[in-house]
């Protein structure tokens, strides 16, 4: 019995490895890839996972690039925001404006 269920693991084994092989890969544009650094905090959907986190996903696009350009400025300040800012071009700040935006807000509650 021992050696059937042994056998039987590693037939399963072979059949979710090679699923996974065939399966294509996930679709990640050079947009979602840069907005990773984003999404420890904001989601990786735009909505954020706590209370004192701002959702960016729907918001308007003229208002996060203020907010950003503000940050940067250091017109508006948060301790989170605040090394993440210091490297972005006005490009960047433009990308990710149009990018949250672009994404779906979270469902009314
Ligand atoms: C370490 C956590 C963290 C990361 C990473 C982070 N943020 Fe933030 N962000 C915050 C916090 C916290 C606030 C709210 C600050 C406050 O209370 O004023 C904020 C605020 C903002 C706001 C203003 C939102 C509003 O509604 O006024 C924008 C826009 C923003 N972040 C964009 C970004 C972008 C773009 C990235 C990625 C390049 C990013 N953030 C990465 C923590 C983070």
């Amino acid at each position: 019995m021992k050696v059937r269920t042994f056998l039987v693991a590693v037939g399963l084994t072979a059949v979710f490895e090679s699923a996974s092989a065939i399966s294509p890969p996930v679709e990640v544009t050079p947009m979602e890839e840069k907005a990773r650094q984003c999404s420890a905090c904001h989601g990786g959907n735009g909505i954020s996972i706590n209370a004192l986190w701002p959702n960016l996903a729907g918001q308007k696009e003229g208002y996060l690039v203020k907010q950003l350009k503000d940050f940067r400025a250091g017109k508006r300040k948060d301790p989170l925001m605040a090394p993440i800012i210091k490297s972005m071009s006005d490009t960047d700040i433009a990308e990710f404006a149009a990018y949250f935006s672009s994404l779906k807000p979270s469902p009314a509650k």
